[in-house]
């Protein structure tokens, strides 16, 4: 077992100017599991294949544990990867396809045989050991591509997308017997998605790359928590973040009829950039309704200040019962424009179509970024 290092690692492809990976810097400690996401293209793919020593790295390293691994053949790395397509071979039995690797490496028959059927005991393999893949369901192979890396014992394993071959109901149940799997084998895993609610769910920490540059390494809690700017803000989450650019006013910002207290060293250091304004972040299920109108009467519902109708005016163009809660998709005028905006609502108080609710952030849960540089501002 080993940590993991990209220290400043970059991919240059022949024939491109811009880097696919630029810079990465990583430290993955010994049996962590992290979890590299970003949208199609950001250069995921291409970071675990440096780490696998299937792409050329052109500048900065790679370690594994102590040893420098930048231009060693993948061979020599100590590692198992598992692909998207699996990449079983079809004319073998699921036994020989998780005992292949360690053929070529000349282990004897009689202990492949016992790190197979080990294997496929973890992998609830047993009974199918003499099928062929095709007489397999796409999960049964997908376990077969897990456990013929799981024989070889390496130091890391590296996964790229592997469950997107899979329906959705049984994406979710293997997330889970992938995750679990990592943490009683405590082999350090790099895997790779584009999905973020599979990132938070799996990882112990979840990188954020975008076009080649990393954005974030944090703990899933963290990134929901604290953005580091306003690309992660919107794609970790889901519904996405309501990302509004509003003006700085005296001791806060203009939210509807409301001023929002933000922090005010956040305000600052937007005006030390020049900015007058700032984007706020509010999380659907940080809006308080304070009042619901529509309908035959309109009725407050909580809050008994008496400053009512306070905040900003949502008209309810959509709701999205899902019984525990709702989601209501309304658009608002805020800072002279309609901006479409998410508020989870009760969902016992779903308000209809047509309807206009009056929401305020919640205090303490809103993010500040820099309208200029989407950087985060408040702490
Ligand atoms: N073999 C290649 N040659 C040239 N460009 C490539 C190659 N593979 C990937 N790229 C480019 O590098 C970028 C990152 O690709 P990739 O790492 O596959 O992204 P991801 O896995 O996040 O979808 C993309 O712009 C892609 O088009
Ligand atoms: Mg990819």
């Amino acid at each position: 077992m080993a940590s993991v290092t990209f220290d400043k690692a970059t991919r240059v492809y022949p024939g491109s100017t811009k880097p696919a990976v630029d810079g990465l810097d990583i430290e993955i400690e010994d049996g962590e599991f992290l979890v590299l996401v970003g949208p199609s293209g950001c250069g995921k793919s291409t970071s675990l294949r440096m780490l696998a020593g299937l792409e050329d790295v052109n500048g900065g390293a790679i370690r594994i544990g102590d040893r420098d691994v930048t231009h060693l053949p993948p061979k020599d790395r100590d590692i198992a990867m598992v692909f998207q397509n699996y990449a079983l071979y079809p004319h073998m039995s699921v036994a020989d396809n998780m005992g292949f690797a360690l053929k070529i490496a000349g282990v004897n028959k009689a202990e492949i045989r016992q790190k197979v059927e080990e294997a496929a005991k973890i992998l609830d393999l047993t009974e199918y050991l003499d099928r062929k893949p095709k007489a397999l369901s796409g999960g049964q192979r997908q376990r077969v591509a897990m456990g013929r890396a799981i024989v070889r014992e390496p130091q890391v394993f590296l996964m790229d997308e592997p469950l997107s071959n899979l329906d959705a109901k049984l994406r979710v149940s293997t997330r889970t017997q992938i995750a679990s799997l990592q943490r009683r084998l405590g082999i350090t895993t790099v895997y790779v998605t584009h999905d973020q609610v599979e990132a938070m769910t799996m990882g112990d920490r979840v990188a954020v790359l975008k076009d080649g540059l990393l954005q974030q390494v944090d703990s899933p809690r963290n990134m929901y928590d604290k953005p580091a700017n306003l690309f992660v803000a919107g794609f970790i989450g889901s519904p996405a973040m309501n990302l509004v650019e509003v003006p700085i006013t005296d001791g806060g910002v203009k939210f509807g009829n409301s001023v929002v207290p933000v922090n005010r060293d956040a305000l600052k250091a937007a005006a030390d950039k020049g900015d007058t304004t700032v984007t706020v972040g509010v999380r659907p299920e940080h809006f308080d309704v304070v009042e619901h109108g529509g309908g035959e009467a309109s009725k407050t519902l909580s809050k008994d200040s008496g400053d009512a109708p306070a905040g900003l005016a949502v008209s309810v163009n959509v709701v999205e019962e899902l019984g525990a809660d709702g989601y209501v998709y309304g658009s608002a005028r805020v800072g002279g424009e309609d901006k479409d905006l998410v508020v989870r609502v009760n969902g016992r108080q779903v308000p209809e179509k047509g309807a206009q609710l009056h929401v305020v952030p919640r205090p303490g849960e809103t993010h500040v970024f820099a309208t200029s540089t989407g950087e985060r501002l408040s702490d």
